[in-house]
């Protein structure tokens, strides 16, 4: 995780690191820092906390036309400012800003950095003392850098800045994600083409294992050995609005509302001007012919994984295996002769996924990613990609990716039965749109759901979500989105398997949240429900129109019920996010959390 920015211009440098930093904060947010370089020496500035408190720390008498900027989610020492990048070399010569892990930095600690004093615990300073040392050895920065780089292992995305070299920011990249932004006298480097698109809207890609020399007249691209490589830049599709709050409070009440509209854009992309579906025949042809899929994915998205599932295997009867991406790099399971894997992530950044990836390429599985960052690394890495369409998602929980993940995933099981010459009774244009309108509705709604937190989960200090079929996966996400923000311990479970444990956390007015938006297990799902009441739990029921009782805190409109997840999971994000409201927690950047999780 961690967020980078770099700036080389004419002006503007302190403004321009902190505008970025503050739209890469959803990267993490527990430290920050940035140095600028001016006519004599290199000004570094780093707190403990956010682009905020970093903001107040830099002096107005810091101007330069060149900086690097990085705010941090600790992985090796604690949020400190001593541990924020930048980190200088001891000479002071050079400093670095770095997102990733170096996992031989106490092996190149020993072997290279004896007897030299180390001001931070965290593994990056090695890279600066090694670059500085370097320099010595061979009197050429770029030289210099390369030689470290070729030393690394890990991840990383990197920028250097030497103060002997006005000129020049050195910048470098291996599997966590680094782009150089292209204007007129200056150029930029960011994590992410949103933070420095006030700046520009032109972009060029950095592949692993290469270098960077950014001017601000000119970008070498440099292979590891000093080669220089040609690159066309590409246009960012990103529209500034969308990365604003604007008149709301929040980042997650944005992207909660923006679900229909996103809804309505998925299916104008997957609509040809026949109104049929619209999908590449590579993907569908891979689909059709594959023995089994295998659904890889971390946190939201695999519980839109968990609705894929279902998707796929009533509609387009492929058996499929849904797999947190963590555990499924170090125990893979038995794979089946011809298997599909399909990649589900809203960043395309994730490092647990992508270490399956990397894992099923060399093994010469295909693979399709399902993501809203198409040029992300998932999305590069993969055989073929499916896109969201959601638009820049930026509170940490996951929202309007979520449903968007299982649109997209209703369009490929009907796209594969259909393939398959299935006859279905169901078109998934006309389907979705019934459910965008349900959402619509569900949004305008929130006073009532804000009444049902106040008298509900005011303060509780846990909370279960019950469900059946669907129901359970829609619970699972529901609880996910109210511990991850309002800290509430919150558990989803399968309505019938609670009774085999966990009913021994009942206790009288303990707030049990049950779906039952599914006929089928509509009778059943009430049953539990029942059993829980029985044991003095508060019961709050969210049913589907057709299927409501009296005695229901809340109905969703009626869609089709294998659509069902995509209505029902907006009363939850809404619960979640009242929730946090009421207990005062930072909504959009919960507590130890980031956006991108590209650490293993
Ligand atoms: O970018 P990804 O979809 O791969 O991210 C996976 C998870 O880290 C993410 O869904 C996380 O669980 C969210 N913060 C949940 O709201």
């Amino acid at each position: 995780m961690c967020g980078i920015v770099g700036y080389i211009g004419y002006n503007n440098t302190k403004e321009i690191l902190l505008n970025g930093l503050e739209k890469l904060e959803y990267r993490g947010y527990d430290s920050a820092g940035i140095a600028m370089l001016d006519d004599n020496d290199i000004n570094l500035f780093k707190v403990k906390g956010r682009i905020a408190a970093l903001r107040q720390r830099v002096n107005d008498t810091a101007a330069s036309t060149m900086g690097i900027g990085h705010t941090r989610w600790a992985t090796h020492g604690a949020p400190s400012a001593e541990n924020a990048h930048p980190h200088q070399s001891t000479s002071g010569r050079f400093v670095l800003v770095h997102n990733g892990v170096i996992e031989n930095y106490q092996e190149l600690k020993r072997d290279y950095l004896d007897g030299i004093a180390f001001g931070s615990e965290t593994d990056t300073e090695v890279i600066v003392q090694l670059v500085d040392k370097n320099a010595e050895k061979y009197g050429d920065t770029a030289e210099a850098f390369r030689q470290t780089i070729n030393l690394l292992k890990g991840s990383y995305a990197i920028g250097l800045i030497d103060k002997q070299d006005k000129e020049t920011i050195y910048v470098a990249k291996n599997k966590s994600p680094l782009l150089v932004g292209l204007g007129d006298g200056f150029n930029v480097v960011t994590s992410d083409a949103m933070a420095t698109l006030k700046e520009t809207d032109q972009y060029l890609e950095i592949f692993d294992r290469e270098v960077v020399l950014v001017n601000r007249n000119f970008v070498e691209v440099q292979k590891l050995d000093g080669t220089a490589v040609t690159r066309s830049p590409f246009t960012a599709q990103i529209d500034v609005s969308d990365t604003e709050k604007g008149t709301y409070p929040h980042f997650m009440l944005k992207e909660i509302d923006e679900q229909p509209f996103v809804m309505r854009r998925i299916i104008q992309e997957y609509q040809d001007e026949h109104d049929r579906l619209k999908l590449d025949q590579d993907i569908r042809s891979a689909m059709k012919t594959c023995d089994r899929v295998y659904i890889i994915a971390a946190g939201t998205s695999y519980h839109a994984g968990l609705a894929g599932k279902r998707l796929l295997e009533k509609m387009a009867g492929i058996p499929v295996e849904v797999h947190v991406a963590s555990e499924f790099s170090y125990n893979t399971p038995l794979l089946s002769e011809k298997p599909l894997f399909v990649f589900i992530s809203q960043s395309g950044e994730t490092a647990d996924s992508r270490s399956v990836l990397v894992k099923i390429k060399e093994m010469g599985h295909p693979a399709l990613t399902i993501t809203n960052v198409p040029g992300s690394t998932l999305s590069r890495e993969a055989d073929f990609t499916l896109h969201l369409h959601a638009g820049p998602e930026i509170a940490v929980a996951s929202t309007k990716a979520y449903s968007a993940q299982i649109a997209v995933l209703a369009i490929l099981a009907v796209d594969t039965a259909r393939a398959k010459g299935f006859e279905l009774d169901f078109d998934p244009l006309q389907e979705l749109a019934i459910a965008a309108n349900a959402m619509e509705v569900l949004t305008e709604q929130k006073e009532t759901i804000e009444e049902l937190v106040r008298d509900n989960l005011g303060t509780t200090r846990n909370a279960f979500f019950i469900g059946r079929g669907s129901d359970y996966f829609v619970c699972l996400e529901g609880a996910l989105k109210l511990k991850e923000i309002s800290y509430i311990q919150a558990e989803g479970f399968a309505g019938g398997e609670l009774k085999h444990g966990t009913i021994a956390l009942i206790e009288e007015g303990t707030p049990v949240i049950a779906l039952a938006t599914q006929e089928n297990v509509n009778y059943a799902i009430r049953s539990n429900v029942q059993e829980v009441v029985a044991r003095g739990a508060n019961d709050i029921i969210f049913s589907m129109k057709g299927l409501e009782r009296d005695t229901d805190a809340f109905v969703v409109p009626q869609v089709h019920e294998l659509l069902a997840p995509l209505v029902s999971v907006v009363p939850m994000q809404l619960l979640a996010y009242y929730a946090a409201l009421h207990r005062d927690c930072d909504v959009d950047k919960p507590r130890n959390l980031a956006k991108s999780v590209t650490v293993e």
